[in-house]
């Protein structure tokens, strides 16, 4: 028995709080934290803990106690295992003799012998027994240096060389029928479960190997063979890889079909894959994914079995509350085939959600420029906006622009008013093109247009260039500007432009300086800012003076008639009801 006096002690030095918090992400709540309830489905947390009195209580299901009891409970330990894994966690030797109880005792003998078939099982991979298993993993693409990191082996196709190594080990026959890895003859003879296999280890999150995958090489038995359950291992509560993806930085977890998907989207570089164990997901497993993220991105396979299991999956994750993204894979069968058809880069865009031809476009020159940077936004938007002006469907440029907007966290406005310029740009060239090959003098097309634009709306044009004025003069100004008024409600279009690059630059701490400004704004707009900062209107450049003007522009959209709105353009129309939210909110 472990004594009264070491647990007590034990139970002092550890919080509550930190040992719970190792399972269950925690947010503070006054003096008190609450999460999600590892012990039962739910949404919205009922889990408390509370730290003054070092206990615990779920107002959704009523469980409750103290550290231990809340090992026992999630770990599916006895009182004393959670007691040495308490011990384990806070660095405290147990006392000797603690050993006594059996089943302890048969689940260390367990994990030992695990341990000692993953060594063997390994070795027979690497040594010449193996070459077989070693070339076909290699011929399936794996690195020698995944095969080591996951510890992958060979069972060689005999009936006894696991029985006699662990025989040779010491381990006593009733305890390697326990660990499921050897059968017992009606004779009473023992053999391997294993034969001819190629093996997956695997590991649960305390690094014990807890049970094994094997697949056969050739059409023989079933594809796959997995441990059935033992006094260390539950299918349907543990998850293959988790011992590596609950480390990775990335924000979200994969969740794959087989072991093969899992090694080889490790392999490429995504440390965040898992997998259940020859069986559907479980509402335990999805419990725990629930622990690590709060999205999960399901790749199952393309076949209508994956997607009938996608299905169920997804119902059982919203079940525990986790957001589900679905990966379709196109022209492979399973991540696996896809990476190696097309390669960790397409299948990272495939994270990011791409599923069309556009979209991959897109992914590819977000690629070539860090977005973190101020120049590698303006870089890549400049990149974006010529692949939109190509678009002809207003209503799907639409929706690429407020997502990557949204993404970037720009103004949608901006990049619009990129777009405008270049297809104006194109219309330029384009009437150059025709003026110079009907060699009739029709002027300067855009411009003209543009001034037409101004004399149309001179009221809001005027208002528009003193608000221009007053914030390039006063750059301190535009978080109120913008609280106030969406660049995008800019009546003319050559002032939106202006004034949408004016405070992206200014909201980056960029320079608004004429110089600086002129890379990024269309021939007309630059004209225009010219011809704002040459007249110098106002003297008077004040807060009540912006005001004043921004008030002038809102009375525009106001007075929209029915007419006019049903003659905008799809455009303009979606400009319009943009400009109709940002008053309203
Ligand atoms: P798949 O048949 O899709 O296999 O089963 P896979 O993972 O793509 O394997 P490879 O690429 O052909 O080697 C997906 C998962 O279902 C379980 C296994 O966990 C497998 O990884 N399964 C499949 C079994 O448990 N038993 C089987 O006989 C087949
Ligand atoms: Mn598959």
């Amino acid at each position: 028995m472990i004594p009264d006096s070491f647990i007590q002690d034990l139970k002092a030095s550890c919080d509550i709080e930190d040992i719970v918090s190792g399972y269950v992400k925690l947010t503070r709540k006054g003096k008190n934290l609450v999460g999600l309830c590892p012990f039962h489905s739910e949404k919205t947390g009922s889990f408390f803990i509370y730290p003054q009195t070092q206990s615990f209580y779920c107002f959704g299901c009523g469980a409750g106690g103290d550290t231990i009891s809340f090992l026992k409970r999630i770990e599916n330990l006895d009182y004393a295992e959670a007691v040495r894994l308490l011990a384990q966690k806070a660095g405290v030797p147990v006392p000797e003799d603690s050993m006594d109880d059996s089943g302890a005792r048969l689940k260390a003998r367990t994990l030992e012998i695990n341990r000692e078939t993953a060594r063997f099982y390994h070795q027979c991979l690497v040594s010449d027994v193996g070459k077989d298993a070693y070339r076909y993993l290699i011929e399936r693409g794996r690195t020698p240096k995944i095969i080591r990191r996951f510890g992958l082996g060979y069972a060689p196709d005999d009936w006894n060389s696991l029985v006699d190594h662990l025989k040779s080990k010491g381990f006593r026959e009733e305890e390697m029928v326990a660990s499921g890895i050897c059968g017992r003859t009606k004779k009473g003879g023992l053999y391997d479960r294993f034969r001819g296999r190629v093996i997956f280890p695997i590991i649960d999150l305390r690094g014990n190997v807890v049970a094994f995958g094997g697949r056969a090489m050739g059409e023989r038995g079933p594809k796959y063979l997995n441990s059935s359950d033992t006094p260390v291992f539950k299918k349907s509560k543990n998850l293959f890889a988790l011992n590596f993806a609950k480390a990775s930085k990335a924000p979200n977890l994969i969740l794959a079909e087989g072991y093969m998907d899992v090694i080889a989207i490790h392999q490429a570089g995504f440390d965040n894959a898992v997998a259940t164990l020859g069986t559907s997901l479980t509402e335990e497993q999805a419990r725990i994914i629930a622990q690590y993220t709060d999205t999960i991105i399901i790749a199952y396979d393309s076949d209508n079995a994956g997607q009938a299991a996608t299905k169920r999956a997804i119902n059982i994750f919203s079940e525990v509350g986790v957001k589900v993204n679905v990966l379709t894979i196109p022209d492979a069968k399973d991540p696996d085939e896809y990476l190696k058809k097309f390669g960790p880069e397409r299948f990272q865009m495939l994270l990011e959600g791409c599923t069309n031809a556009l979209e991959f476009e897109i992914a590819k020159i977000r690629n070539k420029y860090d977005v973190s940077t101020a120049d590698g936004k303006v870089s890549f938007l400049k990149d974006f906006a010529r692949l939109l002006a190509d678009i002809r469907n207003p209503l799907e440029r639409e929706v690429y622009l407020t997502k990557t907007a949204e993404e970037l966290g720009v103004a949608p406005a901006a990049i619009t008013a990129q777009i405008n310029s270049i297809q104006k740009g194109r219309k330029n060239a384009q009437a150059k093109k025709e003026k110079n090959d009907t060699s009739i003098y029709i002027g300067d097309i855009a411009s003209v247009r543009k001034d037409m634009d101004r004399k149309r709306n001179l009221k809001y044009a005027v208002a528009e260039e003193h608000i221009i004025e007053i914030l390039m003069k006063n750059p301190d100004y535009v978080p109120h500007f913008i609280k106030q008024c969406a660049p995008s409600e800019f009546v003319t279009e050559v002032n939106r432009e202006i004034v949408t690059l004016l405070c992206d630059r200014i909201q980056a701490h960029r320079s608004v300086e004429p110089m600086a400004l002129s890379a990024d704004l269309s021939e007309e707009a630059m004209d225009r800012l010219s011809g704002i900062l040459a007249s110098e209107t106002i003297q008077r450049a004040d807060r009540t003076q912006l005001d004043e003007y921004i008030r002038i522009l809102k009375e525009h959209g106001q007075q929209r008639s029915e007419q006019e709105i049903r003659d905008m353009d799809p455009d303009e129309y979606l400009r319009y009801v943009e400009s109709l939210k940002a008053r309203k909110s």
